[in-house]
């Protein structure tokens, strides 16, 4: 089994793209543990709706950002995961967590990277004024979606969208470049980088198992 754990603030429309496209269905993968920092987030309701168990670490029970991270990486540890996926999660991770994990962390961010960095990627993107925008998952380090890149999809932003109609093509381009994305790595097609470089290398030569998508190759 290539166990994931899912770390999750928020709605969780990622983390359930993730149950419904590949939890226990492709390359022996599960979903092994969602960890959030929200008590009432709906992704922790999305995993127990999958029987899938959850862990809540609100950071003000913590005296420090350390802490936080390292009752974090313990958990994650004792869950003996292969991949952490960090899907909507709102918060930075520090060393205290990152180091325990090498080259296992990535995230999800919606905006083509280096561009539009932070919180608000599609507001900045549409604001901005860009006529192409997208997808990256990227390897997490300590900077604010800095890591080197793994994947990325783009999308025209038309004259009509506002950010809301944006979002919407965005989060349904998420919910299939993710899952892929940890296909990928699942089945060992990710190559993180060279010690002082950046550009990961990635085999997508063979047919995915997330259902019925041309993956641009
Ligand atoms: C996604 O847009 C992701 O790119 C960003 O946070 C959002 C999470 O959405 N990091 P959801 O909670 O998965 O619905």
């Amino acid at each position: 089994m290539f166990r994931v754990a899912v770390l999750a603030s928020g709605s969780g429309s990622n983390l359930q793209a993730l149950i419904d496209k590949l939890h226990r269905k492709v390359a022996d993968i599960e979903i092994a543990l969602v960890l959030s920092d929200r008590p009432g987030a709906l992704a922790l309701e999305r995993a127990e709706r999958a029987d899938i168990p959850t862990a809540v670490f609100p950071p003000d029970a913590y005296p420090t950002r350390e802490a936080h991270d390292l009752a974090l990486a313990e958990a994650v540890e004792t869950a003996d995961v292969s991949l952490v996926v960090l899907a909507g999660y709102m918060r930075l991770l520090g060393p205290a967590f990152l180091d325990r994990f090498p080259w296992r962390v990535i995230n999800l961010h919606p905006a083509l990277l280096p561009s539009f960095p932070g919180v608000d990627g599609i507001g900045d993107a549409i604001r901005y004024g860009v006529k192409v925008t997208g997808v990256t998952v990227h390897f997490v380090d300590q900077g604010v979606d800095t890591g080197p890149i793994i994947r990325q999809e783009c999308l025209p932003v038309h004259d009509r969208d506002t950010v809301t109609s944006l979002a919407e093509r965005i989060h349904a381009l998420e919910h299939r470049v993710l899952p892929r994305t940890v296909e990928l790595m699942a089945t060992g097609r990710v190559k993180p980088p060279r010690p002082g470089e950046r550009r990961v290398f990635v085999d997508d030569s063979a047919p995915g198992f997330v259902e019925g998508q041309d993956f641009g190759r």
